[in-house]
């Protein structure tokens, strides 16, 4: 086992943060949020969901934000798509990347999306085609890959079954979701294993949220497994309002510390970072997990 020398950083608080804030947070707040990311050298922006808006009215202004960023040459600027109506809109609106979205529990599905995990594969079979056909690169979620806020614990296998269909679909990259933010060092194991034989760990994004407080644990392990594509946002921003109880993602903050304690390049600028999370820290009044202060 060893450390890869650099990592990719998706960072994902302007969609699964911002999705989850009670009050709506103003769109220049959002725009502004995506502008300071922009410019901290992380690879990837996830900047909002084309999802229903009735299911997640925080991000009914996706086509607006879009359409008011400043886009930096390189960034790739992401957003969620649920269905064939959520692709129109994001090719729309201009965005370089989606991403479909399942999961391997169906009570999950069930709250999350509204059909059964089969049902949701269905309708991203269209979008994933679309998407091929004119040379957009699509994400393929997994979430609830180690446990589900509804069910419990998730069995890998199960997660390495979804995965495979979204491979066999043409997903370009697959991200797994520890949605609820429960996972040790010994769940990600059991997952890279159970998906070694459909993906190599250098393929495989992970998306953890960091509720038990071992999703740096987590990253650490999984890097030396051979990971180098992870989600994390900033200050810690988010969580999934159909998973109560999940904490925001992994901090960006946190990862690049690690990152750098252990010299792996992220690219990343952690004060840039942390300049955003302050700025959102003020717009949505409350502290972050990380203190965007200390930048830690
Ligand atoms: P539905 O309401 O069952 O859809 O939503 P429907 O097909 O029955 O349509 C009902 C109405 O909604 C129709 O309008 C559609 O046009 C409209 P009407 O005819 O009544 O006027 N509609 C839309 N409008 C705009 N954009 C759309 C859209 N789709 C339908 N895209 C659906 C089904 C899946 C769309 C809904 O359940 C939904 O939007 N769910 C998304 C919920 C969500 O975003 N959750 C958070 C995601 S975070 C996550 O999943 C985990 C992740 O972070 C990884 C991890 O942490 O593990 C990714
Ligand atoms: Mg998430």
């Amino acid at each position: 086992m060893s450390f890869p020398s650099s990592i990719r950083i998706t960072d994902v608080g302007p969609r699964d943060g911002l999705q989850n804030e009670q009050a709506m947070v103003p769109i220049e707040a959002k725009i502004d949020l995506v502008n300071r990311l922009s410019n901290s050298g992380v690879a990837e922006v996830e900047v909002t969901s084309f999802v229903n808006p009735k299911w997640v009215p925080q991000l009914s202004d996706a086509e607006a934000v879009l359409a008011g960023i400043d886009r930096i040459e390189g960034v790739v600027y992401s957003a969620l798509v649920p269905n064939m109506r959520g692709w129109d809109r994001a090719v729309e609106a201009g965005v370089d990347k989606i991403a479909v979205f399942t999961t391997a529990s169906e009570t999950f599905a069930q709250r999350n999306t509204n059909c059964t995990i089969a049902e949701n594969l269905a309708r991203f079979a269209p979008v994933v085609e679309a998407a091929r056909s004119t040379g957009l690169p699509v994400r393929g979620y997994v979430s609830c890959a180690v446990a589900c806020p509804y069910e419990g614990a998730v069995a890998p296998a199960a997660v390495r079954d979804v995965a495979s269909a979204l491979l066999d679909m043409g997903v370009d990259e697959l991200d797994l979701g520890d949605t609820i933010g429960v996972a040790v060092v010994e769940d990600i194991d059991r997952l890279l294993s159970a998906c070694s034989r459909i993906v190599e760990p250098s393929e495989l994004s992970l998306h953890l949220h960091d509720t038990g407080r071992a999703a740096l644990a987590c990253c650490l392990h999984a890097m030396q497994c051979g990971v180098r594509r992870f989600d994390s946002s900033c200050g810690g921003l988010g969580g999934c309002p159909y998973a109560p109880g999940a904490s925001g993602n992994l901090a960006t903050e946190d990862l690049i510390e690690l990152c750098r304690t252990i010299g792996i390049e992220t690219g990343v600028d952690l004060d840039v970072i942390a300049s955003a999370s302050a700025a959102i820290e003020s717009v949505i009044g409350r502290p972050l997990s990380c203190d965007a202060d200390s930048g830690g």
